[in-house]
């Protein structure tokens, strides 16, 4: 049984709950162009495209709920006798649902507003726009979702690093491994001496990466991973 587990998740781990991907067919990019609503230079240059955006997937994030595999994932926290360290790329609230606690939002999260004027956080599930004020500054303009946009450093790296860096397994869910730094922590957790699984419903870009892989949709290959990786079987 491995001391230490590090899981990834991406986009797929949500699918099933009705949350769209991005570089599936139909999914986020290809109907909306990455550069108008998900950089620093897209929201200065139209900052109510970027808001409309968001408040199109905040609003989606009110009608969905965790599926098996989000609960799969808070059962092995609660359960595995190690550690557990979730990290996800995805910006939705669907883990802290489903009962995952040890939880890293490298990408940032939905429900969460940043001040660019002050740097205050805050709670935010309606929309926002820029005839918003923060309410710890009081100035309008600066809110933007608390997001992590191409370009930018994504959130506790050096958290995620020093984990993957002692880690037993890595376990990589729902991620098409096309986006940096989260496509290289196989690499990471590989160097360092852990056992590398990909769970995807299909063959990710750097599956040749991973010790392990299974294909399948995560709602069933989760659930049954997690089943006999806590009973002993892997
Ligand atoms: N079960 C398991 N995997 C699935 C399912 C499913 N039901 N449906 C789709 N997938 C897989 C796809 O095969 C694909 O490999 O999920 C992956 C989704 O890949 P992407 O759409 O690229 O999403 P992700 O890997 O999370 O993107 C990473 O890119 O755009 C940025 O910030 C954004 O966090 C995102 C990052």
């Amino acid at each position: 049984m491995p001391a230490s587990i590090v899981i990834l998740t991406g986009a797929g781990i949500s699918a099933e709950s009705g949350v769209a991907t991005f570089r599936d067919k139909e999914g986020i990019w290809s109907r909306y162009d990455y550069r108008q609503v998900a950089t620093p230079e897209g929201f200065a240059a139209n900052p109510e495209l970027v808001h409309a955006f968001y408040n199109d997937r905040r609003s989606q994030m009110r009608n969905v709920a965790p599926n098996a595999a989000h609960f799969a994932l808070a059962r092995l926290e609660r359960e595995h006798p190690g550690s557990v360290l979730l990290v996800t790329q995805n910006i939705d609230d669907l883990h802290e649902q489903a009962g995952s606690h040890n939880l890293i939002h490298m990408h940032g999260e939905l429900a969460k507003a940043l001040c660019a004027q002050c740097g205050a956080r805050h709670e935010w599930r309606t929309e926002l726009s820029t005839q918003i004020a923060c309410p710890s500054c009081g100035q309008a303009g600066g809110l933007r979702p608390d997001v992590v946009w191409f370009g930018e450093m994504p959130y506790h790296m050096e958290r995620i690093y020093e984990a993957l860096s002692s880690c037993d397994l890595f376990l990589s869910i729902g991620t098409s491994g096309s986006v940096y730094p989260a496509a290289q922590f196989v690499d990471e957790a590989g160097r360092a001496g852990g056992r590398t699984v990909e769970l995807n419903l299909e063959p990710s870009d750097n599956v040749y990466n991973f010790d392990e892989a299974f294909h399948g949709p995560a709602t069933r290959i989760v659930p049954d991973y997690v089943q006999r990786l806590l009973a002993g079987k892997l």
